[in-house]
C-alpha cells in the first residue's frame, strides 16, 4: 500500500509544488513507484512535468465523478512516476463539491483502487484551507509542511494546525506531520538562521524538522519553464542535491501508514 503524503501550507509560494515535483522525481529515480496528484487549479505541478493542462484527464473530473482515478492518471517521461493532472476547471469545484455531504472523503475514496500500485503518493495542495485541502488531508497518511525561511514564515501556521486538528477530531482522520521542510533557505544570512531558530522553537520537538533544508537556488526556479523537474534538468546543482538528500531522508524514515483493521 502506498504511503500518501500531502504537501501543504496555505501560504502561497513557499515551495510546495517545487517539493512535490522534485522529491517525487528523486524517489522515482531511486526505483520507487510514485504518483503525484496535482490538487491545485493553478496546475503548476502538471506544467512542471512538461504535461498539458488537459481537461479530459484531470483531478476535477475525478472529484466530480466523471472519471475514475485510474482513468485520469497519465505517465510522465520519468520511469516509475505517474501524474494525476490538474486543470483550471478545478477552481469551480469548491462550490460544486460542497453540495455533496460526503465531500471531505471524495479523494480518499477515489484512491482506494490504485493505492496498491505505488510506494508513495504525493498530493500537491493549493494555497488555501478550503475543500481541496480538506480532501487532501483526509486522504493523507501524513503531511510535509514547507516553510519559507522569511520574516512571515510562521504567520498562519496556527490556522493550518487548527485545520489539521479539526480533520483529525471531526472527521476522525489524523494526518501526523511527517516533517517541516525549511525552503528558500540561506544559512549565510542572519534572517535565514533566525527563522530556522523560530521554527524550531515553535514546533518544540526538533525531530519534526527535516535535517535537509532547501537552499534558494535559481535552477529550481528555472526548471519548470523547461518542463522538467530540476533533479533531471540539472543533476549537479545545489537544489538537486538538496532534494536528493530529502528523498534519502524520507526513505530512512518509518512509514506512517496505519494499516486499516
Ligand atoms: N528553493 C528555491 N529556490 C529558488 N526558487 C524557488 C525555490 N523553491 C521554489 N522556488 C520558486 O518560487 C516560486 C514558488 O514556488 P512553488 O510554486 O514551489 O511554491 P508553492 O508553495 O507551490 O506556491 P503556491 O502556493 O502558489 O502553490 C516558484 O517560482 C518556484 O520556482
Ligand atoms: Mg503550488
Amino acid at each position: 500500500m502506498a504511503e500518501v503524503i500531502a504537501i501543504l501550507n496555505q501560504k502561497g509560494g513557499c515551495g510546495k509544488t517545487t517539493t512535490a515535483v522534485n522529491l517525487s522525481t528523486s524517489l522515482a529515480i531511486s526505483g520507487k513507484n510514485i504518483l503525484v496528484i496535482d490538487m491545485d487549479p493553478q496546475a503548476n505541478a502538471t506544467t512542471a512535468f512538461g504535461l498539458e493542462k488537459n481537461e479530459d484527464n484531470s483531478i476535477y473530473r475525478v472529484l466530480t465523478g466523471q472519471q475514475t482515478l485510474d482513468e485520469a492518471i497519465v505517465a510522465t517521461e520519468i520511469s516509475g512516476l505517474d501524474l494525476l493532472p490538474s486543470h483550471i476547471s478545478l477552481s469551480g469545484a469548491e462550490i460544486e463539491l460542497s453540495k455533496d455531504i460526503g465531500f471531505p472523503f471524495i479523494l480518499k475514496e477515489a484512491m482506494d483502487d490504485i493505492q496498491e500500485n505505488y510506494d508513495y503518493i504525493f498530493v500537491d495542495v493549493p494555497p488555501s484551507l478550503g475543500i481541496l485541502t480538506i480532501n487532501s488531508l483526509v486522504a493523507a497518511d501524513s503531511v510535509i509542511i514547507p516553510i519559507q525561511a522569511e520574516f512571515y514564515a510562521l504567520e498562519g501556521m496556527a490556522d493550518l494546525l487548527d485545520a489539521m486538528n479539526l480533520v483529525e477530531t471531526r472527521l476522525n482522520s489524523p494526518s501526523p506531520i511527517k516533517g517541516i521542510l525549511i525552503t528558500l533557505y540561506d544559512s549565510r544570512t542572519r534572517l535565514g538562521r533566525d527563522v530556522y531558530q523560530n521554527v524550531k522553537q515553535y514546533f518544540g520537538e526538533t525531530e519534526f524538522i527535516f535535517k535537509t533544508t532547501i537552499p534558494r537556488n535559481v535552477k529550481l526556479a528555472e526548471a519548470p519553464s523547461h518542463g522538467k523537474p530540476c533533479v533531471i534538468y540539472d543533476e549537479e546543482c545545489v537544489g538537486t542535491e538538496a532534494y536528493n538528500n530529502l528523498a534519502k531522508e524520507i526513505l530512512t524514515m518509518k512509514g506512517q501508514k496505519v494499516e486499516e483493521t
